[in-house]
Formats: structure tokens, sequence, C-alpha cells
């Protein structure tokens, strides 16, 4: 038995890295881990291809290209209609999971409470106990996974430092709208609680809707730290960019812990990602109609299986109901999907503490089509 004395230690493997090990190990479609099987826009990889030969590669700016800066301060602005200041608002980390850990890690003291919903992404906890602090988790209920914002009020006390919330949600596929965000500024107003908000699939809302982030919300833009992630918009989730935003004493307190956790990140990705989001600037928006036809494709072709749904509201996730094919656990059911018809999703109850019962498995359909309407007959088999 090893003498070592874990800091972490209920973390085993995560569930993506072993259900897509599994994925692999049995030739199956793998809808578990979140990333796309196509590829980045060609004239972003151009681009980056220049800029290594341009010769950018030595270590970039702490806080991040100025350039790529400004270009997501005028990106933020013209989105949520509240454009940060590119020296003092902004730093680019990462991925999102940097970014999240580097603002856990600075504003949460020992002994400091976090509030999490839960299911919630698996990053989280850790960051949080690290830290020293105490995640307070409270469940969002199946089957339509709200906030119930009596127990928010009620988990809130002095010690709270911070609310963690993702719009749209992972694993779960709901939105926030901006009668959340309100309620939650009301709760918060007499507390001196902060909010990290996780709005990795900002482009990712559907039917219509608009995504209500922090950014959208002058006083929880205020109190709060938003976190973008460039994999997901990019379809990039292997260059690792991501940022956060957030008001300048708060950026200060982040950035010191990035200083000494990745320092800077990887030049020539932010130089060309700063060059595409000036030279298309109607990428970020073409995102949810791709998005929302990818989902559209996937249920279409599961009109025939016993499986039921409520179309994914935002993310690139769409939650299964199987309660019609099986009475067992959600971790027992994947593992039957994986078997019988070789396809690979991702059970709900592990994102949570304590589970109830659930009765549905996550699929990403960010997928070619031809992976998604494979994997969907495969699906109508069960
Ligand atoms: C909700 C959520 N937050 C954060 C991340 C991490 O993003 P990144 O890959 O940019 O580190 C993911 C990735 O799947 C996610 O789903």
């Amino acid at each position: 038995m090893s003498s070592m004395r874990s800091k972490l230690p209920h973390v085993g493997t995560t569930i993506f890295t072993v259900m897509t090990n599994r994925a692999r190990e049995l030739g199956a479609i793998n809808l578990a881990q979140g990333f796309p099987d196509f590829d980045a826009p060609g004239k972003l990889k151009d681009l980056v291809a220049y800029h290594v030969a341009a010769g950018h590669n030595q270590y970039a700016p702490m806080i991040g290209v100025a350039k790529l800066r400004e270009q997501i301060a005028a990106k933020l602005g013209a989105s949520y209609g509240r454009a940060p200041d590119a020296e003092k608002e902004i730093t680019i980390t990462l991925g999102a999971t940097e970014a999240i850990f580097s603002t856990v890690l600075a504003l949460v003291h020992p002994g400091d409470e976090v509030i999490l919903f839960d299911p919630s992404y698996d990053s989280y906890e850790p960051a949080v106990i690290l830290a020293g602090g105490t995640p307070i988790r409270i469940p969002l209920m199946p089957p339509s996974f709200t906030i119930d914002w009596q127990r928010v009020k009620d988990a809130l006390s002095t010690k709270t430092r911070l609310v963690m919330i993702n719009t749209p949600h992972n694993p779960v596929a709901t939105i926030f709208r901006t009668q959340d965000l309100e309620i939650l500024a009301d709760l918060l107003r007499p507390t001196a609680a902060l909010v990290l908000s996780d709005e990795v699939y900002e482009h990712m809302v559907f039917d219509g809707a608009t995504h209500a982030g922090i950014l959208t919300h002058a006083e929880l833009a205020s109190r709060g730290v938003a976190i973008f992630s460039f994999g997901k918009t990019m379809h990039a989730t292997g260059w690792r960019v991501g940022y956060a935003v957030a008001r300048a004493d708060i950026t200060r307190e982040i950035r010191r812990v990035h200083q000494f956790n990745t320092f800077s990140i990887a030049t020539p990705l932010q130089h060309a990602i700063a060059d595409f989001l000036e030279a298309a600037p109607g990428h970020n928006a073409s995102l949810a109609e791709l998005y929302q036809r990818k989902r559209d494709l996937f249920l279409e072709c599961l009109r025939g299986s016993r499986f039921s749904w409520k179309p994914a509201a935002g993310s690139y996730f769409q939650l299964l109901d199987f309660s019609a094919i099986a009475e067992t656990s959600d971790v027992e059911f994947a593992e039957r999907v994986l078997l019988e018809a070789r396809v690979a999703s991702i059970p709900i109850s592990p994102f949570y503490a304590n589970p109830p019962p659930i009765r549905a498995l996550r699929f990403c359909f960010a997928k070619n089509d031809a992976t998604l309407e494979e994997a969907a007959e495969r699906l109508c088999s069960l």
C-alpha cells in the first residue's frame, strides 16, 4: 500500500477518459467525450502555420497576446453589450480548465464555502478542495434539472465565497434565462459572494434563445468571473486556449495564480485566433445554427427508438431518457449501450455528490452527420 497522503483522495480517472478508453477498446462510436470529430476552420489552421513560420514561437505575454485580448473585448462588446478592458479585465488561459482552476485558487481561502450545482463539471470540486474550500453541493433534480433557488438562499452564508454556475450546462444541456440571472443577483446582493460563470458553450444556444451570461447583467458582471473556451468555439479542444473576464481587482488576483500555474499560453495559437476573430466575425454566430441542425438530425434519426427526450436547450449534448428500455442505473445502462449498441455515452450520476435516481445518458452531438446517423441507428436497436 502506498504511504502517499493524497490531497485528492476521491479523485480517480475522469468518466470522460474511462468511457473514451472503453470506446476505443470496443471500436465503439464515441459520443461520450465532448469534442468534435470535425476539424477547426481551414483558415484558422493556415493562420497557425503562418504564425509558427513567422517566428511567433517564444513566450507570450503572461496576460495574453494584446491583439487577442482586444479582439475578445470587441467580441464580448458586440455579443453582450459590455466590452471589458482588454488590459485589465481579460486573461488568456490554458483552456477554460485553467481559468476555472486559477480563479478558484485565487479567490477561495481555506474555510470558505463554494456553492456548486450537481451535476457539476468534474473539475470544479477538486479545485475547491485544493484551495482549502468547502464545496456545498446543491442537486439539480431530474427530469427538469432546474435550480431550486430556495435551496440556494438557504445555503448562502457569511462563509460563502463563490457560487459556480454553468450555462449552457454540461452535462444536462439546460440554459439560464435573464430571470435566473436576476434571481441570482437578488440573492447575492446582501452577501459578499462572488460568481464563477462557466460559459464555454456560450454560442451553442438553440431555438431562438439568447445566451444569458453574467456579462449581460451589470451587477453579476461586476461580482463575477466569466470563463470561455476557444476549444469549444473553434472546434479545437486540443489547443487549450481559453480566457477569464473579471473586473480589474479580481483579475489581478487571478493573474497572480495564472503567472505561476501556466505563466502564458501557446504564442502562435493566440496570434492565429486573434487574426481569425478579426477576419471571420460571423464564425461565432454560425455555431448555434450548426449545432442545432446536428441536434435535430440526431433526434430525427432516433424517432424510431425507445428513448425519450427534451431537445437540448444549449451546449452540444443531448440527454436521452431510457426509462422505457430499462430500470437499471445510468452507469449500468451506459455499459449496456456500449456493449450492445457499440455507442459510448456518459452517465450523469457520477457528477453528483449524492445522485438521485437518473434514467438518462448524455450523448455528444458535435460529430459529423454520418457519425450521428450511424450512432442513432445503433441506438434504435435497443
Ligand atoms: C462545462 C465545461 N467547462 C469547462 C470545460 C473545459 O474547457 P477547456 O477544454 O477549454 O479546458 C468543459 C469541457 O468540456 C466543459 O464542458
